[in-house]
C-alpha cells in the first residue's frame, strides 16, 4: 500500500477514536450528573433464581400493596407479556413504597412517567427500588423494552390518594374481590365498533386478520367461531377474565398469559366477540350485551377460566 494512504487512514483512525472518547466520557459525566442532582438510584436485585421459584416467593404469589407500617408500603408487581400485574395500584400520598418487580417471561421494562423510577424487569431477578409520592395524581406506567407484539399496550397506573381516600378505598377490600366487575357506560350496541376495538385490543397478539401466531397466540379465525357453537359462555369469559395456562388449538400446543378485557363495556365486548367469530367457520349468532353482563360477577381468575374451558371445550 501507498505509505500516504496508510497516513491518511491512520489519520481518520485517531479521530474516530478520540471523537468516541469523548462520547463516553460525556456519557458518564450525564450518569453522574443525574445520580448527583436528580437523587437517581441504580435499582437493587434482591433475588435471583429461576422465574418460577420467584414467582412462588410470598410476595409474588399475590402480588399488590401491603401496607408494612406507618408511612411505608410494599409493592410486588409482576410484568408479562403484555401487562403487568396488577395494572391499578393505589397508594396513600407520602409513602414510602418499596417496589419489587419480578417478569414472568421476557425482559420488560418499566418506568413510571413523571418520576425518575426506569427499571429494567428480567426473568430470574427481582428488582427493588424505592420512591416516595409525595403528589396526589394518577401515574401512568409503562413497558419501556421491547417484548413483543402487544409491547405498546402494556400499560399500568399509579393512584396516589390522600391517607383517608385511601382508607375508604381499603376498608371494602375483602368483598370487593367478589362483587360484580362494574361495566363503564353501557354504549348502544349498534355505536359499537366491533372491528376497530379489535384492532385496538386484539390485534396486537391475534393479528389482525385473527390469524394469530403459531405456538405464542392463539389463531381466531374459525377457532372462534366453533368455541361459539361449543360453549358461548366460555367464549365471553375468555375475554372478561383472561386465560391462562396450557391450551390445545388446532393440534398446536399454546401456553400463555391474556389479561381479562372487563373494564370493556358489555356492548363493546359482544362487538368484539361477533368480530372474532365472523373471521371464519361456522355462522354464530350475534352477541347481546345482556349475556355479556351475564357473565360478569364470577371474579374468575384467568387460570379458573382455563379449567372452565378443560371442562367444556372439546380439542
Ligand atoms: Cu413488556 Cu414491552
Amino acid at each position: 500500500m501507498d505509505p500516504r494512504h496508510h497516513d491518511q487512514i491512520a489519520k481518520w483512525e485517531r479521530r474516530w477514536i478520540a471523537a468516541s472518547g469523548l462520547m463516553s466520557l460525556m456519557f458518564v459525566i450525564l450518569i453522574a450528573y443525574s445520580l448527583a442532582t436528580e437523587g437517581g438510584h441504580i435499582a437493587q436485585v434482591a433475588a435471583r433464581g429461576t422465574p418460577a421459584s420467584l414467582l412462588a416467593q410470598p410476595i409474588f404469589a399475590e402480588p399488590g400493596v401491603r401496607i408494612t407500617g406507618p408511612g411505608q408500603a410494599q409493592v410486588a408487581i409482576v410484568a408479562q407479556a403484555f401487562a403487568f400485574v396488577p395494572e391499578h395500584i393505589r397508594i396513600p400520598v407520602g409513602t414510602e413504597v418499596t417496589f419489587y418487580l419480578t417478569s414472568r417471561d421476557v425482559i420488560h421494562g418499566w418506568q413510571v412517567l413523571d418520576t425518575n423510577l426506569n427499571v429494567e424487569v428480567i426473568p430470574g431477578e427481582i428488582s427493588v427500588l424505592r420512591y416516595t409520592f409525595n403528589r396526589l395524581g394518577t401515574y401512568l406506567t409503562v413497558c419501556n423494552q421491547y417484548c413483543g407484539l402487544g409491547h405498546q399496550g402494556m400499560l399500568g397506573e399509579i393512584e396516589v390518594v390522600s391517607a383517608s381516600d385511601f382508607a375508604r378505598g381499603a376498608a371494602p377490600a375483602a368483598p370487593a374481590a367478589a362483587a360484580p366487575v362494574a361495566a363503564r357506560e353501557p354504549t348502544a350496541a349498534a355505536a359499537v365498533d366491533g372491528a376497530r376495538l379489535y384492532t385496538v385490543n386484539c390485534a396486537g397478539c391475534h393479528g389482525a386478520g385473527g390469524t394469530g401466531i403459531a405456538g405464542v397466540f392463539p389463531p381466531m379465525a374459525g377457532h372462534a367461531a366453533e368455541l361459539a357453537l361449543q360453549d358461548r359462555p366460555y367464549l365471553i369469559d375468555s375475554l372478561l377474565y383472561g386465560l391462562q395456562g396450557p391450551i390445545l388449538v388446532r393440534g398446536t400446543n399454546y401456553s400463555g398469559v391474556m389479561p381479562g378485557w372487563s373494564h370493556l363495556g358489555d356492548a363493546e365486548l359482544a362487538a368484539i366477540l361477533d368480530h372474532i367469530v365472523a373471521f371464519g367457520g361456522p355462522a354464530v349468532a350475534p352477541f347481546e350485551p345482556d349475556e355479556v353482563a351475564a357473565e360478569r360477577g364470577k371474579g374468575w381468575s384467568p387460570a379458573d377460566v382455563l379449567a372452565y374451558r378443560d371442562q367444556v371445550i372439546d380439542p
